[in-house]
Formats: structure tokens, C-alpha cells, sequence
């Protein structure tokens, strides 16, 4: 059964913006409860720790400049179907095939600065909610 929960990261290029509170709004009104939320700057370390997957990628260095580049908020949503359902508020990777409507279509500036963040499959999101946040911080059940 797919699990209820995944990780979203408001990358910096939206934080700079000041998106936040709009990204959010968008989040809780498609039905996310926001279980835990935080504001961190990561550095180059902690960058190429979470987006390690990638590190092969012509991509990596850009990645981990820009995520490490000012605050990002990081926050665990609740929801039946949380990746799948998450994955399609977000839209796609690149902004230009994102379809309208979704968060990277409205917020992203490029492929690169997305934005937000989701997980990518259960596995992943218990990797990323535990990266950001310590077990008594995020719950396993809707409240
Ligand atoms: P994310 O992990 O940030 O939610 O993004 P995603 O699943 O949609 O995409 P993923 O394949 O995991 O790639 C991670 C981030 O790397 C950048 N990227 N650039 N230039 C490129 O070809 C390229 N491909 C990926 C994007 O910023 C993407 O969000
Ligand atoms: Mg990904």
C-alpha cells in the first residue's frame, strides 16, 4: 500500500521570492497536512548527502551550489497517496513541460531552480523526512 507521507523542500530561489506562503496554501489546500516544517540553510555537505543519488550527473555540481546557496524550508506532508499525489501538485522537473496549474509552473524560473522538492518513493521519503527531521518530530498518522 502507498504510504501516507513525503518530504517537500521550498528550494531557495522560491524562499528568496517570498512563496512560501503561497507554495503552502497550494500544499494544504490539495488536502497536505503539514506534520512538521523547518527552515535550515544546508551546506555543500549536507546538499550532496540528500541529492547523493545524482552525484554521477553533469547536473550534480549546479545542484548542490544552488540548494546550498540560502534557506530552503523543509516540511513532511501527510496524505492517502502522499508521492504520487505530491509528485503531480509539483508538476514536472522542467517548469516548460510542467502543466498548468501545478507549483513548478507557477513558481519555477528553470530546470534547475524548481522551486520545490518531493520525493520520489517511499523509501526515499523515510531517507528525507529522517535527514531533516529527528523521529519524536514527525508523526506516522494523520492527526
Ligand atoms: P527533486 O528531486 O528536486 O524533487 O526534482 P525531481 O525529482 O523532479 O528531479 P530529479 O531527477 O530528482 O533531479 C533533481 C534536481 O536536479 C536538477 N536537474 N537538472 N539540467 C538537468 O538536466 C537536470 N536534471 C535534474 C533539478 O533541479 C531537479 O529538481
Ligand atoms: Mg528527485
Amino acid at each position: 500500500m502507498a504510504g501516507i507521507k513525503t518530504l517537500t523542500m521550498i528550494k531557495p530561489g522560491a524562499v528568496h521570492k517570498r512563496h512560501i506562503g503561497a507554495i503552502f496554501n497550494m500544499i494544504e489546500e490539495a488536502g497536505f497536512r503539514i506534520s512538521a516544517i523547518k527552515s535550515v540553510k544546508m551546506t555543500d555537505e549536507e546538499a550532496e548527502e540528500f541529492y547523493a543519488e545524482h552525484k554521477e550527473k553533469p547536473f550534480f555540481p549546479e545542484l548542490v551550489d544552488f540548494m546550498s546557496s540560502g534557506p530552503i524550508v523543509a516540511a513532511i506532508l501527510l496524505k492517502e497517496n502522499a508521492i504520487e499525489d505530491f509528485r503531480k501538485l509539483i508538476g514536472s522537473t522542467d517548469p516548460l513541460q510542467a502543466k498548468e496549474g501545478t507549483i513548478r509552473k507557477l513558481f519555477a524560473e528553470s530546470m534547475s531552480h524548481n522551486a520545490i522538492h518531493g520525493s520520489d518513493s517511499d523509501e526515499s521519503a523515510d531517507r528525507e523526512c529522517s535527514f531533516f527531521f529527528s523521529k519524536k518530530e514527525f508523526l506516522e498518522k494523520h492527526p
